[in-house]
């Protein structure tokens, strides 16, 4: 349960801490290496990698050349990233902790910000993204991911909206990330934004099993999902979200759609 005296930061590290999203991790691979070849790293380029989670951006531009920071709001993701990182000898990667809402590191101190499904998460949007262009020097690149409002995260958002009432935070808010507009909006003046529409595919036996390991065990409707205490209830959210996933699963694998943002600061 989460305890309504943490702060918030406490409390998004609580959600966040890792449970079973190691397993669900390589599923974000193939959109890493996209989000990597977008940003173009060249090698001694400085590389921030915010939300690392295990570290699997953080890695994949640190193999590009580049010289990187990764920083998370959760110990143990940063623990696993650090464990990651030594698996390939890569001890020369700064790992961090802390809040995309308030990045612990200098104005213009990086050639590209990434993160893979990571600042999106931040509840202050606004902050988020003004601290995304703050770290990042003139010319550099920004780029991340988001799902998108109007995949399978979107129909998943309307099932939950229908049997969860009550909600200490909107956990559904990163949605917005997804919307072009609204990314233009957050950029506007600063930086010079350019999108693709992309699709993963999280490959599991059967839509049950990408409910339990991407909604019940890790992200933000964890905790949502956990405070459901009526059984009926939890199996009524089950029974109605795996049929909104029936829609997009198909050879094995659930068909997630995202935004892959590219934004040039100015
Ligand atoms: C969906 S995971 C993505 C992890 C990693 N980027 C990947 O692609 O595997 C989201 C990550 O963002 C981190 N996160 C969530 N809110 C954050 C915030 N406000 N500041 C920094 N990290 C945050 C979580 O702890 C988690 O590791």
């Amino acid at each position: 349960m989460t305890d309504p005296t943490e702060s918030g930061e406490q409390s998004a590290r609580h959600v966040w801490s890792a449970g079973r999203y190691p397993a669900m991790a390589p599923n974000m691979l193939p959109a890493i290496a996209r989000l990597i070849n977008v940003a173009g790293i060249d090698p001694g380029n400085r590389v921030l990698d915010v939300g690392c989670g295990t570290g699997n951006a953080a890695l994949t531009a640190r193999r590009a050349g580049a010289a990187v920071v990764g920083l998370d709001l959760a110990h143990d993701m940063l623990d696993l990233a650090r464990e990651n990182a030594s698996l390939a000898g890569y001890d020369d990667i700064t790992w961090l902790a802390g809040d995309a809402e308030t990045l612990p590191v200098p104005d213009d101190a990086f050639d590209v910000v990434l993160s893979n499904f990571g600042h999106v998460f931040a509840p202050d949007s606004t902050r988020a993204g003004a601290e995304l262009r703050r770290v990042t020097k003139p010319g550099g690149r920004v780029c991340f991911t988001a799902w998108s409002p109007t995949g399978v995260v979107g129909d998943l958002t309307e099932v939950l909206t229908d049997h969860v009432a009550d909600s200490p935070s909107d956990p559904w808010s990163h949605l917005e990330w997804g919307d072009p507009d609204f990314v233009r909006e957050q950029f506007a003046g600063a930086a010079d934004c350019s999108f693709q529409r992309r699709l993963l595919e999280f490959r599991y036996a059967t839509p049950h099993h990408f409910w339990r390991e991407f909604a019940e065990e890790s992200g933000p409707l964890s905790p949502v999902l956990r405070r459901m205490d009526d059984d009926d209830a939890r199996a009524a959210l089950r029974r109605d979200a795996v049929a909104a996933l029936e829609d997009w699963f198909g050879d094995n694998a659930v068909r997630v759609e995202y935004l892959q943002v590219r934004a040039v600061v100015e």
